[in-house]
């Protein structure tokens, strides 16, 4: 069937004869799906309550259909532009500091944070050259009730970061500006993306229900769902690498404590260090269907609050009413 949609061909399918039925598959299921212009004039389209970009929406069917994970796995889950970049530097270097002796560095200080701790494909699990299995990190943008059932059922944990909105959605708006910009073409203004995310209108969105998923899944199993923020994060480090150790299963020792072994970690992951890395100032990663995206435009500010120099006070007080509207009743309230 000839299909107006995106070719998925394009999309990083192509090859083989199950890959190319997948994706007329998936064609299909998308010319069906409520449409919207998302933040880039691109169309986003409704999949399971949620807004994705055909280059998400394609990655999601597929990891939906075909992803297994190993039962060790731990996957980093995020709605974008909450700290992701942060949390997968931090729990890659807890997780990877046995591995280091004297002579050794961190792969931080040559990879991005996003080269070290993959995001969730389904040929990661098929092909095992495509990750290093030694390294159980992983992560995901994909809201939790969209996960693969996989994942659902297995015993692999969840480390879930998020942030103030009207914080989030500068940053998102921000990443989308320079990302156009690096490729020479006009922006969304800052008004009128604001108007689509509080209409639940984002990749990966609506928002709140993105945090409610995770919340909610955070209650009922605690065990496997560790729910943090950014804010909080950022006021106590120390003791949220501590909590991100005994999750993983790798506290650290008194001995190590001793060392400085927290600290050490704390300055190699911090926002000054990281950004000013030769990898993440002047680099680009592939993670773009169609162009490089330079690695600096994942480091802006790293603070707490730089909305109030983007948005007025009304934006402010209507995106803050918005969330403590759809987080009525959860027990949960985002710190700003
Ligand atoms: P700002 O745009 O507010 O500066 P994500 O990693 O989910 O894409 O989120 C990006 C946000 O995290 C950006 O926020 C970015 O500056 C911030 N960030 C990136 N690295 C960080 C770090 N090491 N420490 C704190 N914040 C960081």
């Amino acid at each position: 069937m000839e299909s107006s949609l995106p070719s998925f061909q394009v999309l990083g399918f192509g090859g083989s004869a199950e890959r190319k039925n997948d994706a007329e598959n998936y064609n299909e299921v998308m010319s069906t799906l409520p449409k919207v212009k998302g933040l880039r004039g691109d169309d986003y389209y409704l999949y399971q309550g949620f807004w994705y970009s055909a280059f998400f929406l394609e990655g999601l069917m597929s990891v939906q259909e075909h992803f297994t994970p190993q039962s060790t796995d731990i996957f980093v889950a995020s709605f974008p532009k909450t700290g992701t970049t942060w949390l997968k530097a931090l729990t890659f270097a807890i997780l990877t500091r046995f591995r280091l002796s004297g002579s050794t560095t961190s792969s931080l200080l040559t990879k991005m944070p996003h080269d070290c701790v993959p995001f969730l494909k389904y040929n990661l699990a098929q092909n095992p050259s495509n990750r290093d299995l030694a390294i159980p990190l992983l992560s995901t943008h994909v809201p939790y009730s969209s996960l693969p059932k996989s994942i659902i059922s297995s015993c692999c944990k969840i480390i879930y970061i998020c942030r103030d909105a009207k914080d989030a959605f500068v940053s998102l708006w921000y990443f989308h500006a320079n990302l156009q910009r690096s490729k020479n073409v006009e922006h969304l203004p800052l008004e009128e993306a604001f108007e689509l995310f509080c209409n639940g209108i984002a990749n990966h969105g609506p928002y709140w229900d993105h945090v409610l998923g995770y919340w909610r899944a955070s209650l009922e199993f605690p065990e496997k769902i560790l729910f943090l923020t950014y804010e909080e994060m950022k006021k106590d480090t120390a003791a949220h690498v501590k909590k991100l150790a005994e999750f993983m299963g790798c506290s650290f020792t008194l001995e190590e404590e001793e060392e400085g072994e927290v600290q050490k970690i704390i300055s190699m992951c911090s926002f000054e260090k990281l950004s000013n890395l030769e990898v993440n100032k002047n680099l680009k990663c592939l993670q773009d269907i169609s162009i490089p995206i330079p690695n600096s435009i994942y480091f802006r500010k790293g603070e707490i609050g730089d909305w109030e120099n983007h948005l007025t006070p009304e934006m402010g007080a209507r995106l803050d009413d918005i969330m403590e509207q759809k987080l009525k009743g959860s027990g949960l309230k985002l710190p700003r």
